[in-house]
């Protein structure tokens, strides 16, 4: 089997509205192995969401591709999009996406349904869940009754229900203190290291990227990987206000 999982290859992003013409990626490419732990690291507004939502298929690149195993998603059918999403990738999203009108368990059993799972296998499933995730106790709360990390622990299980082989979790420690940031990712770590699934997260803080075996940057509109890629290895250029490699002089 290939190491390589995914492979971006000179991706481009312009939005266009009325007021202005954006250009956030430029020009990126980067390739992703099997059981890869990568930090995506830029400040607010870099484009880190834009990144992601390209690398799952949820928006569609000015120019470049993203090959999975070498196959290009910019050339498959909606369905297959939808069923990769369900099956091979599990994202965590910036803005949760709970189903307000749905409990905990229910939230997390959405993915299998949708898979064809029974829903006594379902329930049976997010209830395991819910305890890996420390929640079992929330199990019928629904998530207006759940605090950010609550909701956060409640999107982990969700993602992971049909045994994804990516784990996506876009600012997944965002909205939390650093201890609850670091429980998180913690979490996600174990999960990702003990299904041997591919993990990449995103963050705006230095800090959050420590446990990532890889580490890259986004500035200027460009992804980028230095080879000794470690946390003691950034500073915050404030001139430019950007994160850089020490060193690096752009
Ligand atoms: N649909 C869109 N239409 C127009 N501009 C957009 C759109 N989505 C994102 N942008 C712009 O693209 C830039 C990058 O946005 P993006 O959400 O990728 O940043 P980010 O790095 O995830 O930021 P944050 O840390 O705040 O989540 C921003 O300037 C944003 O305003
Ligand atoms: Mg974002």
């Amino acid at each position: 089997m290939s190491k390589k999982i995914i492979s971006v290859e000179n991706l481009t992003k312009t939005f266009v509205s009325k007021a202005e013409e954006l250009t956030v990626l430029q020009g990126t490419s980067f390739n992703i192995n099997r059981g890869d732990v990568i930090c995506l690291l830029g400040i607010s507004g870099s484009g880190k969401t834009t990144t992601l939502n390209i690398i799952a298929g949820l928006d569609e690149p000015t120019s470049g591709r993203v090959l999975y195993g070498g196959s290009n998603i910019g050339e498959w059918t909606l369905n297959q999009l939808y069923d990769f999403r369900l099956q091979e990738m599990g994202i965590i999203f910036q803005e949760f996406y709970l189903l307000e009108h749905l409990t905990a368990l229910e939230n997390i059993m959405v993915p299998m349904i949708l898979a064809e799972k029974t829903e006594d296998e379902a329930q049976e499933r997010a209830l395991e869940l819910l305890t890996q995730v420390g929640l079992r106790k929330k199990a019928i709360n629904h998530p207006e009754e759940l605090s950010s990390g609550e909701k956060q622990r409640v999107c982990i299980a969700r993602a992971i229900a049909n045994y994804p082989s990516i784990l996506i979790a876009d600012e997944p420690t965002g909205t939390l203190d650093s201890k609850a940031g670091d429980e998180i990712i913690n979490l996600l770590l174990g999960i990702a290291q003990q299904r041997q699934m591919t993990f990449i997260y995103t963050t705006h803080d230095p800090y959050v990227t420590k446990l990532a075996k890889r580490i890259f940057l986004i500035q200027n509109g460009l992804v980028v990987e230095n080879g000794q890629s470690s946390f003691d290895n950034i500073e915050f250029d404030e001139k430019n206000f950007k994160y850089k490699f020490k060193g690096d002089k752009i």
